[in-house]
């Protein structure tokens, strides 16, 4: 569980260096500042960062997605900070954003996971979400993705 003193709350730009630093670890293809800075001010309600003691632990960033028959939520960038990993954080963070999807009249989620990263995949099995379909070299390396979506049931 998560210890006391952790918290939940919307990103500030502050933030963004410390998110750069926990990305860096995350990620083999990090995404750099300006694409945090961009993710942040075109959807502001959908990027949390888990916080402990004034420090930025993890943060999940996504936004609505409207194909014009159905709107729908997107995680796109989710990553904890390894000292900080199996907690509770993570799912802490995607709870906070399905909450938020809920809120906007979102249907459910959608995210994209590379193939190789069974033990995200593993973690978003755990939280409710299937498998759907594959894209195939998704990834700046040529990766396929893994498309996963939970639907929530009201
Ligand atoms: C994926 C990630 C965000 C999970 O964060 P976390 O805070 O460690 O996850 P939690 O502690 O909230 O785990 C929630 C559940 O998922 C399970 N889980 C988490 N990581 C797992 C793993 N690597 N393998 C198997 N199960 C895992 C936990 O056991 C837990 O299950 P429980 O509810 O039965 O106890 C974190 O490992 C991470 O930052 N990874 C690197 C970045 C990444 O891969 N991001 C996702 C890209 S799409």
């Amino acid at each position: 569980m998560p210890s006391q003193e952790h918290t939940i709350r919307r990103a500030r730009p502050a933030d963004i260096d410390e998110i750069v630093a926990i990305e860096r670890e995350a990620f083999p293809d990090p995404w750099d500042e300006r694409t945090l800075h961009e993710a942040l001010a075109i959807y502001p309600g959908a990027f949390f960062v888990a916080g402990e003691n004034g420090q930025v632990t993890g943060f999940i960033a996504g936004g609505l997605e409207d194909t014009g028959e159905e709107l729908y939520g997107h995680i796109m960038n989710l990553a904890v900070t390894p000292a900080c990993r199996g907690q509770g954080i993570g799912a802490l963070l995607v709870r906070r954003l399905e909450q938020q999807f809920a809120l906007e009249g979102a249907t459910g989620v959608q995210l994209e996971v590379r193939v190789s990263n069974t033990g995200a995949q593993q973690f978003y099995r755990r939280l409710g979400y299937q498998e759907v379909f594959t894209v195939a070299n998704y990834y700046g390396n040529g990766e396929d993705a893994l498309v996963m979506m939970k639907w929530f049931r009201f």
